[in-house]
């Protein structure tokens, strides 16, 4: 017999940069009934270059639907209760497709790519005006950013020049390919994206909230090439296929913004750090924009619903966070899987004065420095394989003090404690170095998966859909595990100024 009144359910799909999950959740209680994930491949055919299979992703999301329904249904629950499905996605990864054939024209360029230094060297050259970029997107002029990255696609690959001029090629990030396709692709799929990924290209006026005829010319790309921006709160297009055929996907938020919704961080300096791939740093400054002086991003937070209005954040970026146990595993192989990463901590409980610059892509916020390269330093005939993972471990935590340094200086008000969430968040180790190295309290919600409730709560959330509610006070108390920090300040300063200068030492690797 099926299971009774569970209540209207929700779906979302969280496609990272390491892998696709599908998530349900009982809108009533947001407890998380069942998910599905899978691991994404990486390419890497030149140095320095970054790729995924746009079609892989989309087959990973469909695989991870499917495999979450068939476990639903084992757990007697009827998947018809799914009212809306929620989108949330690895941010600037970009993809350009035929509409006629629906197949991608090249690989998907993914954010930590580094391809477009020269091109980014070239357009700095001819950027009008100092404040030109940065006052109407809120972002510097970067290898991260999407409109970079398009300009590369058609410089370089003919297939997408002749798909322009054809009036065939549509580029999108990874939540439009996805709408797209699972919206019935080359029959109707709808194209579209929500302003808080629209505000990841470097081609979106994130004060108008709409497409800037400027920054198009400056990139020189074609305006019909460009999705349609939505809020990221109102049903886009129904699925066409699979399991949930017919359900409305009604959520779109970059995955970053949907941990900022999934962590409730509603109000005015409410900040969440989110360490996935990489490892963000997120506070909302609420209606207004606030242009950092020490290297973070202005970015759009969300814009719950057509008619609701936009909030902002300022972010610190860094790009290597879970991509560093990942490089230890897959390229040292001194670990088989992740989380052998925390029983190699442990058996040290120290770095023993080695610091590891995980700067595989250059450095991001605070620095923004494209020639940094990883290092690993303070080498003895002692240090041992348990010493580098430690130090791993410790870099993730030395870059977010960096940004958190960098919000406290910009926001005038320190925070008080910092709210976590992501895979590598199970780490108790790294959550414990966490606390040490901020010297403030560290809180993680006991249901991590907040990027996922963030999108599934802007999907319920959406005009049409109607079944969960947004509001302050239908908001259930998060229980939360607390890491308080153990050791004393001044060692702390001390291990932080080292950390520093292996950071000098890491830049200017490439000229
Ligand atoms: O900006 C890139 C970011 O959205 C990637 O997130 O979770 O894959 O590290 P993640």
């Amino acid at each position: 017999a099926k299971k009774a009144v569970l209540g209207p359910l929700v779906g979302a799909v969280d496609q990272g940069t390491s892998s696709t999950r599908f998530l349900v959740f009982n809108s009533k209680t947001a407890e998380l009934l069942s998910h599905h994930q899978v691991e994404i491949k990486q390419e890497f055919p030149r140095e320095g270059w970054v790729e995924q299979d746009p079609k892989e992703i989309l087959m990973s999301v469909y695989e991870c639907i499917e495999k979450t329904c068939e476990k639903l249904e084992q757990l007697n629950i009827d998947i018809s209760n799914i009212k809306a499905i929620g989108v949330s996605n690895q941010r600037e990864t970009t993809v350009v497709w035929d509409k006629i054939t629906g197949e991608p024209l090249y690989n998907a360029v993914v954010w930590l790519d580094l391809r477009t230094q020269s091109t980014v060297e070239n357009l700095s050259k001819r950027i009008p005006g100092n404040n030109f970029l940065k006052s109407k997107t809120g972002l510097p002029l970067s290898t991260y950013f999407s409109a970079v990255k398009v300009r590369w696609l058609l410089d370089n690959v003919k297939e997408v020049q002749r798909a322009v001029e054809e009036d065939r090629a549509l580029f999108g990030t990874i939540d439009s390919w996805l709408i797209w396709c699972l919206t019935g692709g080359t029959n109707g799929g709808v194209h579209c994206t929500d302003v808080t990924n629209a505000s990841r290209t470097m081609l979106f006026n994130i004060h108008s909230l709409e497409w800037d005829k400027e920054l198009c010319e400056f990139f020189e790309i074609p305006m019909k090439i460009l999705p349609n921006v939505r809020s990221s709160s109102e049903i886009y297009g129904l699925m066409k296929a699979g399991a949930l055929e017919g359900v409305p996907i009604s959520g779109c938020l970059g995955d970053q913004s949907a941990a900022l919704v999934g962590q409730m961080c509603f109000r005015d300096g409410q900040a969440k750090n989110t360490y996935g791939t990489g490892c963000f740093l997120l506070c909302n400054t609420g209606r207004k924009c606030v242009f950092s002086e020490h290297g973070l991003l202005t970015t759009v937070a969300y814009k719950l619903g057509r008619d609701k209005p936009v909030y902002y954040a300022l972010e610190g970026s860094v790009a290597i966070a879970g991509a560093v146990i990942r490089w230890l595993r897959d390229n040292l192989g001194i670990i088989n899987s992740s989380d052998e990463i925390e029983k190699l901590a442990k058996e040290v409980g120290t770095s023993y004065g080695c610091y590891f610059v995980p700067a595989f892509s250059g450095l991001y916020a605070p620095y923004w420095e494209p020639s940094a390269r990883g290092i690993i330093c303070g080498l003895t005939q002692f240090t041992n394989k348990c010493h580098i993972a430690f130090a791993a471990l410790e870099a993730v935590c030395f870059q977010t003090r960096e940004i958190l340094d960098a919000m406290n200086r910009d926001c005038g008000i320190p925070l008080s404690h910092l709210q976590v969430d992501g895979g590598m968040t199970n780490n108790k180790i790294l959550m414990q170095l966490q606390a040490d190295i901020l010297y403030i309290p560290v809180v993680k919600p006991s249901m991590p998966e907040t990027t996922a409730l963030g999108a599934a709560m802007a999907a319920g959330a959406a005009e049409g859909v109607g079944v969960w509610s947004l509001e302050p006070e239908d908001l259930s108390a998060v229980t939360v595990e607390r890491f308080e920090p153990q050791i004393n300040a001044e060692e702390s300063e001390i291990r932080f100024s080292t950390w520093k200068k292996a950071v000098m030492k890491s830049m200017g690797w490439v000229t």
